[in-house]
């Protein structure tokens, strides 16, 4: 699949950061494209690149605002990029309010749109991709419950992915897990504070990161992801400055 013409992408979470640089890719592929956030002067800087994006100013945690503009777009694409800046703080200054918060945004939203594609359904051949963290695998000892929240979105993803099967919806559904970058505030809270930990400069912290993922190589590598043939899609995947590689 390589012409996203007729396949409306809809990125949550496409207002700044990673998501921006996703929906801008997704418009540039020739995707109509549908970009959700809360803030609506961010997301009018957003359509104002492209009259092919539409946005939606809605709080993504919120399931009837999910069937809304599920039911009303119709998209053949569905990504999940949206997730909330964590409280970058060893365990024991954490609350028990600042360790769940990933919680109840990223987890919340990734659990209440998946629903919605399983439930609509989205249409045979759709893809979803769920922007989960390399914090899932390796562990953030400084930012609370955000690695065991972003750990639970890949789970929740490949459950999705099985009751596709399971119903033959041939919905495709991926987690992709990037690694900490300077071009998202969830990368640069986490930047300070490990540079920090580390006793570096957080120039020397990320010159040892080496090349980092930007918007655009996240944007590009997921439309790659998106184009390619649904049965040779993996469940997670690693994004580096490299690219996509194959989680274990
Ligand atoms: N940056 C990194 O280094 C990095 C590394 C690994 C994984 N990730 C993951 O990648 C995703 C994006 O990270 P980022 O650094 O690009 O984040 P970011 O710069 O903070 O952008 C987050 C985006 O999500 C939207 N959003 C947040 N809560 C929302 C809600 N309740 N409803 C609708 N939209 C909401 C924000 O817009 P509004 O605030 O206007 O709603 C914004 O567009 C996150 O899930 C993050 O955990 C990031």
């Amino acid at each position: 699949m390589s012409d996203l013409s007729d396949m409306t992408t809809l990125v949550v979470g496409a207002s700044r950061g990673l998501g921006r640089g996703i929906a801008l890719a997704f418009d540039e592929a020739g995707a109509p494209v549908v970009a959700v956030a809360r803030s609506r002067p961010a997301l009018d800087e957003v359509a104002a690149v492209s009259k092919n994006i539409q946005v939606e100013a809605a709080d993504a945690t919120d399931a009837t605002m999910a069937w809304n503009l599920m039911d009303r777009h119709k998209p053949a694409v569905l990504i999940i990029v949206a997730g909330a800046n964590p409280v970058m703080r060893s365990i024991q200054h954490q609350t028990w309010e600042t360790f769940s918060a990933n919680w109840h945004t990223d987890v919340k939203i990734a659990f209440t749109w998946l629903r919605e594609a399983l439930l609509q359904p989205m249409p045979p051949g759709s893809r979803v991709v769920v922007v989960s963290s390399g914090a899932a695998i390796n562990g953030s000892p400084a930012s609370g419950g955000y690695a065991g929240a972003k750990a639970t979105q890949r789970f929740i993803a490949a459950y999705a992915q099985e009751e596709s099967r399971r119903s033959g919806l041939d919905i495709s559904v991926t987690a992709v897990m990037p690694r900490m970058t300077p071009f998202g505030d969830v990368g640069k809270r986490g930047i300070r504070a490990y540079s920090a930990r580390s006793g570096q400069s957080e120039q020397d912290f990320l010159y040892q990161l080496g090349q980092v993922v930007t918007p655009e190589l996240a944007g590009s590598a997921l439309v790659d992801l998106v184009c390619e043939d649904s049965t040779t899609i993996a469940p997670g995947y690693l994004l580096t400055g490299a690219g996509l590689q194959k989680a274990a």
